[in-house]
């Protein structure tokens, strides 16, 4: 939901800019804008374009934008259509202050009309105008740009990631962050603003994760930072460990692709982060020692009444197939929520609950409202999440990382096969704590698991069939997967990759409700996939396949058992066969390469679908 960038230094600002946004156009890509303060300091230079980054990149061409200091934004379009005018940065009257901003203000109405009333004239359709025009008022009341910022953030109601230039005050840049990400980046006589890592990753590895509500004042020298009351603060900079090629495409045509095929590598990091293996090397136990305190844990494990997962979007699918799991390995009754639904319903929660939130950006808006009201109400929190140092992994009690490395296309694929294997690892390490998993099938499983990456590779070496398979299927007008048990959660989230990347219109049904509706929309032009790995459920699920072909669909099957699938199926996809309660890691693989040729067979962007943003940080 829109990226923001900022450089304060003694290099020329405008490519520092504009490489940052490069970085972050997976957060917003319908207008892109830079603001930089004059080399002589009089006036700010405003440059700002609708649609993609390119287009402000070809604006600019030509022009030399002389100066040291300056921000950039890559919108997302919440309050005001995509325009140049509705673009970031957004200027007082006289221009003398810019603003960029990720995130929503809910009061701007009110703020809005009551600047009106004060005789100013707005020029967009945009929530963020409200900012500039509110510090240049406060400025004028004080004379101190740091105060009048603060005045205005203790005005703003929503969320809020802010970066703030000002020619009075050509030596710095200020920001601020309530509920939007923020980082800031350490240089050598530089500092930089994100929204995001990669973004400053060119430069500098030493990063502070700004909090809740604390303000960062930048200069080339230093950065002050300060709480929301304006007094000074002291924290310890991250050192980030990963690599820039780890948020580079490394000669795959799309992101999105590249992420598919780092699966085996992240799904091994993230599995092997937590194996425990005896001396002849046979893996025995999962340990989460570096995240969680055992003894806390294990309380929590013996006095588990409940298990309450909440996510949005493919991290609440992999809530889903998670359910499946811990009431298989642990017998603990386990119920998955949409965060936004969760919040507003008044959920019941029991202090025995165990409450698990899975975030991969760790900052959606919804999920982080929920996992507030959990903990409110007294629930301990386990979080699984891909971003270290995210708001998510600094309010739980307990984090667990994915360790897929930076996920920069829009459509989640590596963050959701390593949250499933998070969650496989933590239910089994429920059940064999809780004594519902035998040992022997808790290290049968456990062999299991470690050759999961090893098999996800056999699937991507073999994706010419899929290819050619969306070759044939991509213009159908209506395609349906079906599945039963955790096939019907990889349905849900394989149907919601194809929506997204190949606006195709897709849906997904637990298999035996066919019947009880969506069969009424089954006709020649529609393509169904069953994902098929429960054996117990093969036959049940080749009735279903029946009946849909005999109605005229084409179909397809994802199964590690060809033999028994094709006495149905016009196609297979097969897949390698492991314990089958963990075949959901590989099941879903075919199926995001599936959404991703189709996406290209229509000649869309996979990486950067329409209306969709990376991160979604407002409600
Ligand atoms: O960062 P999160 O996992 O909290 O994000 C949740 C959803 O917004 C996200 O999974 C979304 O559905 C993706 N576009 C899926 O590909």
């Amino acid at each position: 939901m829109c990226g923001i960038v900022g450089y304060v230094g003694s290099k020329e600002a405008t490519p520092v800019l504009i490489n940052g946004l490069k970085k972050l156009e997976y957060r917003g890509y319908d207008s892109a804008g830079i603001a930089v303060l004059s080399e002589s300091a009089d006036e700010i230079l405003v440059r700002k374009s609708k649609g993609a980054l390119k287009f402000l990149e070809a604006k600019i061409a030509d022009e030399v934008i002389k100066g040291s200091v300056g921000i950039g934004h890559t919108r997302w379009a919440t309050h005001g259509e995509p325009s140049d005018l509705n673009s970031h940065p957004h200027t007082n009257v006289s221009g003398t202050i810019a603003v960029v901003h990720n995130g929503i203000i809910e009061n701007y109405a009110k703020l809005k009309a009551w600047l009106q009333d004060q005789g100013i004239v707005f020029r967009s359709q945009t929530d963020t105008e409200v900012i500039a025009h509110l510090i240049n008022y406060f400025y004028e009341k004080s004379g101190e740009l740091f105060k009048a910022v603060l005045e205005t953030l203790h005005k703003l109601e929503g969320s809020y990631a802010l970066g703030v230039v000002c020619t009075k005050y050509p030596d710095r840049l200020i920001a601020a962050r309530k509920e939007s990400p923020l980082i800031v980046g350490l240089g050598k006589d530089e500092n930089f603003i994100a929204s995001d890592v990669p973004a400053v990753l060119e430069y500098t590895r030493d990063v502070y994760y700004l909090d809740q509500k604390e303000i960062a004042v930048l200069y080339s020298d230093h950065v002050d930072l300060f709480n929301e009351d304006g007094e000074k603060i002291h924290k310890e900079p991250s050192h980030v460990e990963w690599d820039l090629s780890s948020a580079e495409k490394d000669g795959y045509a799309h992101f999105m692709l590249k992420e598919i095929h780092e699966q085996p590598k992240v799904l091994d990091a993230t599995i092997k982060a937590h194996v425990v293996y005896d001396e002849k090397k046979n893996p025995v136990d999962l340990t989460f020692s570096k995240e969680i305190e055992s003894d806390r844990i294990n309380e929590m494990i013996q006095n588990a009444k409940r298990i309450v997962i909440t996510a949005c979007g493919t991290s609440y699918h992999a809530g889903m197939v998670g359910k499946y799991a811990f009431e298989k390995f642990a017998r603990i009754p386990t119920v998955v929520d949409v965060a936004s639904e969760f919040r507003y319903r008044n959920p019941i929660l029991n202090k025995d609950d165990v409450f698990i939130v899975i975030s991969q950006s760790g900052e959606t808006a919804d999920t982080l409202a929920a996992m507030r009201l959990a903990k409110e109400n007294g629930a301990k929190v386990i979080a699984i999440t891909n971003v270290v140092g995210s708001t998510v992994s600094r309010e739980a009690d307990f984090v667990i990382y994915t360790l897929a490395g930076p996920e920069i296309a829009v459509a989640s694929t590596k963050a959701y096969t390593t949250q499933l294997a998070c969650l496989y690892m933590i239910s089994m390490m429920f059940g064999y704590k809780n004594g519902k998993l035998p040992e022997a099938e808790y290290k049968k499983l456990l062999n299991e698991l470690i050759k999961i990456p090893e098999l996800s590779q056999k699937i991507l070496e073999n994706q010419e069939d899929v290819q050619k398979f969306a070759s044939r299927q991509f213009n159908k007008s209506k395609i349906f997967y079906i599945g039963r048990q955790f096939d019907s959660a990889s349905s849900l989230e394989s149907a919601l990759k194809l929506k997204e990347v190949s606006y195709m219109h897709c849906e997904a049904f637990a298999a035996g409700e066919l019947k009880h509706g969506p069969i009424a929309l089954i006709d020649n032009d529609t393509l169904v996939v069953a994902i098929a790995t429960c054996p117990e459920l093969y036959e049940k699920l080749v009735s279903n396949i029946v009946e849909v072909k005999s109605r005229g669909a084409t179909t397809m099957c994802i199964t590690q058992n060809k033999a028994e699938m094709s006495k149905a199926c016009d196609e297979i996809l097969e897949i390698p066969e492991t314990d089958s309660t963990l075949e959901s890691i590989l099941s879903i693989i075919p199926a995001q390469l599936f959404a991703y040729y189709c996406s290209v067979q229509k000649g869309i962007d996979p990486d950067k679908p329409r209306n969709l943003a990376k991160s979604v940080t407002v409600e």
